[in-house]
């Protein structure tokens, strides 16, 4: 049986209320249940740094977050930091420009 959580978490400004697995990470509550795939993985134990996001202004390794511990908080993913859905941020326009599109 697995034991599940009601979480409020705002994701790039948008609040969700989500029923999650307790030991959901929060990489991929943000991947699979909100289909927000800008956040990548790679080691999935923190070592490599492609699943970070910003969690109440502090950069967090999203796989080594659980989904729960991230209820009231508010998370900024790579989605989140663009100033208009026309134009990049100067990050992700490093990331295009350096085809480093798996971090
Ligand atoms: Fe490598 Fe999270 S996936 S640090």
């Amino acid at each position: 049986m697995t034991d599940k959580r009601k979480i409020s978490v705002t994701v790039n400004g948008t609040t969700y209320e989500e029923i999650v697995d307790v030991r959901l990470t929060l990489a991929d509550f943000l991947r699979r249940q909100l289909g927000l795939t800008g956040t990548h993985l790679g080691c999935e134990h923190g070592v490599c740094g492609a699943c970070i996001v910003l969690a109440d202004g502090r950069s967090v390794r999203s796989c080594l977050m659980l989904a729960p511990q991230a209820g009231g908080m508010s998370i900024v993913t790579v989605e989140g930091i663009a100033p208009s859905e026309t134009e990049l941020h100067p990050l992700q326009e490093a990331f295009r420009d350096n085809h480093g599109l798996q971090c």
